[in-house]
């Protein structure tokens, strides 16, 4: 498969090819310039591509997978990279080449790599629920995204049947867990098919959705790789360009084209970094970008800089990795393959591979669990969880509370550049942890229970919910809400939102933000549809903004 090409821009029009003054430069000038090739910025650059507009996407990291120009390939196959397995999502820990792949410079694990997260997570394609847009402002509510949702399905519609021969492999997980939960009213649904069947109900696959194709192939568009952006050039409320550092540490400036437009897309924990050093945000992180010794920033003055809530919303979803003993004398003596065995595949599953069948295609959890809970005052909140085996005779249950949970933390800036909690987000509220326990308290029941085919891990059939809180928890990597999408303008007394409802940060006249930071509240499953469902809407909103100028 071929790299992808790296097209020279050339100017689309004479008048785009002039300078400021008036003199002829060599410098192509953009409508569009987006910062960030992850999951949301190849969504709005692809379609701002595809009006004709010139657009260029800029990615700090290098190529992922082989058609990208991927170099990271395996030892048994050199035209396929750790990025092109849907099975080694989870893994990539445990595989050295993938070692440089994270961010050096977020306080949680994040892809710095063409196609940002997506080329590093779990691959579950989990469509969002009607209600997981409640917290939008008006023009973003369920109905209002339908289409764009729509559209995003046509090109990405995941699929509940990864293995191009119609099997399903290595289902332990799956076979543990019905049992356990089906005496209990629980059921299975496609997700696919019935997003908002959330409540006592499980899914059996979540595989890989690929990214839409980039836009490669059009003259008016172009990726540059290994160019981190710094910050965005501003005058008071226009933006004119960006300055980027190529891979060598050396800076310059690219220029917008008259009425051109800039978009943030570097994800939830680096676009208020991209924020804070354009001189937006509240002014105690901007002063640690203006007095660091290091990182050299040119911030506009301070009379410019625009006071926004940038960083304090940051949510996620907590995330409990409960491991239970599988005590049915049949269903324990079931397999699964180890980490060890995914690495070093057997001739069979590297032919299957090559057929787009085996266990390598699919991603790794085998079961997700959804279910509603409504606390004591009447407050609802949701669990999801991700379950596979790691470990024979034994099952792993990932946890997480997601849409409802109201703890909220707050980002900030070190003076090497590194965003930080100032707050963590995780289970700050006595509502988040009433949630989980009832969640806990359930499953000791079920375990409890004469049907029971599993025990906890640590304590057995005598397990608290205190021997579950023992296990502590960890962040599930959805973050969202940093840059939140509002109408209540967060430069006013109460205001919390940082961008309008056509994503344009307030108080500028064309800076965007298209990314999972603009989410107001965390989402019922994980974060990556809604991040690009999201990016289809806000490239229609963006787009018809530009229209209604002319
Ligand atoms: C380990 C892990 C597992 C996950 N599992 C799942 C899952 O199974 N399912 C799911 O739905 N979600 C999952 N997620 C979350 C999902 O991947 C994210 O919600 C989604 O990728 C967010 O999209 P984004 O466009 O906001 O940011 P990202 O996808 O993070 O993209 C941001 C991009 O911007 C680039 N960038 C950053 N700073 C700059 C800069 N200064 N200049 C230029 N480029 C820059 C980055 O390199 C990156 O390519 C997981 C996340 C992680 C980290
Ligand atoms: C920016 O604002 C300052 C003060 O508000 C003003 O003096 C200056 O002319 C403005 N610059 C531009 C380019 O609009
Ligand atoms: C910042 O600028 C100073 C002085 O120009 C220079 O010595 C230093 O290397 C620069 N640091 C970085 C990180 O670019
Ligand atoms: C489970 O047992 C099988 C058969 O002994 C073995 O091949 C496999 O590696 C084991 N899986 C794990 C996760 O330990
Ligand atoms: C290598 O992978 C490619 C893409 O999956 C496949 O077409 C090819 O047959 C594989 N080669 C071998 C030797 O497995
Ligand atoms: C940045 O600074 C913080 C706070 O001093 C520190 O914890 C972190 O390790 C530093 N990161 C890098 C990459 O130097
Ligand atoms: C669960 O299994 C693990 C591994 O086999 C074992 O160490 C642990 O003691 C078991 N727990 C209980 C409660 O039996």
């Amino acid at each position: 498969m071929p790299r992808i090409p790296v097209l020279l821009y050339s100017c689309l029009s004479a008048l785009q090819c002039l300078a400021v003054n008036g003199q002829a430069s060599s410098e192509p000038l953009y409508d569009y310039i987006v910062a960030g090739a992850g999951a949301a910025g190849i969504v709005v650059a692809q379609r701002f591509a595809e009006t004709g507009a010139s657009v260029l996407l800029l990615e700090r990291g290098g190529p992922s997978t082989f058609a990208t120009g991927g170099t990271s390939t395996v030892a048994w196959n050199d035209t396929v990279t750790i990025y092109d397995i849907p099975a080694y999502g989870h893994q990539l820990n445990f595989i050295p080449e993938a070692n440089g792949v994270w961010c050096s410079d977020t306080p949680g694990l994040a892809g710095c790599i063409l196609g940002g997260g997506s080329v590093v997570n779990g691959l579950q394609w989990v469509k969002p629920a009607t209600w997981d847009f409640e917290d939008f402002p008006e023009g973003w509510k369920w109905d209002d995204v339908a289409p764009a949702a729509a559209r995003l399905y046509e090109r990405n519609p995941g699929t509940s049947l990864p293995s191009a021969d119609g099997k399903y492999y290595d289902q332990a997980a799956y076979q543990i867990l019905t049992k356990q939960l089906a005496p209990y009213g629980w059921m299975e649904v496609d997700s696919l098919v019935e997003p908002y069947a959330k409540d006592k109900t499980w899914s059996s696959f979540w595989p890989s959705a690929d990214l839409p194709p980039l836009a490669e192939t059009k003259k008016n568009f172009k990726l540059q790789l290994d160019t981190k952006v710094i910050r965005a050039v501003r005058e008071n409320a226009t933006i004119t360009g960006v300055e980027v550092e190529d891979a060598s540490g050396s800076r310059h400036i690219i220029r917008l084209a008259q009425g051109g437009k800039v978009i943030l897309s570097a994800g939830a924990m680096s676009t208020p970094r991209l924020l804070f050093n354009s001189g937006i945000g509240p002014a105690k992180q901007i002063r640690i970008v203006q007095q660091s010794e290091t990182t050299n920033v040119t911030l506009p003055d301070e009379s410019q800089w625009i006071n926004l809530p940038v960083g304090k919303n940051i949510l996620d979803h907590p995330l409990f990795r409960l491991v239970w003993n599988v005590t049915d004398p049949d269903l324990s003596k079931l397999t699964s393959l180890s980490t060890a065995q995914f690495l070093n595949p057997t001739a069979e599953q590297i032919e299957q591979f090559a057929k787009g069948s085996g266990p390598l295609v699919q991603g790794s959890i085998r079961l997700n669990l959804w279910q509603k809970i409504t606390n004591q005052d009447g407050s609802v909140r949701y669990i999801e969880s991700m379950n596979f085996v790691r470990a024979n005779g034994t099952l792993l249950m990932g946890a997480t509370l997601t849409h409802g949970a109201d703890s909220r933390g707050e980002l900030g800036i070190h003076p090497n550049g590194t965003t930080y909690f100032v707050k963590q987000p995780l289970l700050q509220t006595a509502g988040d942890r009433e949630a989980v326990e009832t969640f806990f308290r359930q499953m000791l029941d079920y375990v409890r229970g004469p049907e029971s085919v599993l025990e906890y891990s640590r304590g057995g059939r005598d397990a608290t919910v205190e021997d579950l809180w023992a296990g502590g928890w960890d962040s599930a990597r959805h973050f969202v809400g940093s840059v939140r999408l509002g109408d209540d303008d967060g430069r006013e007394v109460g205001g919390a939102a940082v961008v309008d409802a056509d994503t344009r940060v307030y108080g500028t006249e064309n800076l965007f933000v298209v990314d999972a930071s603009v989410i107001p509240s965390l989402p019922t499953g994980n974060s990556m549809a809604i991040t690009m469902v999201v990016a289809e809407r806000a490239a229609e909103r963006i787009l018809a903004m530009g229209k209604a100028k002319r």
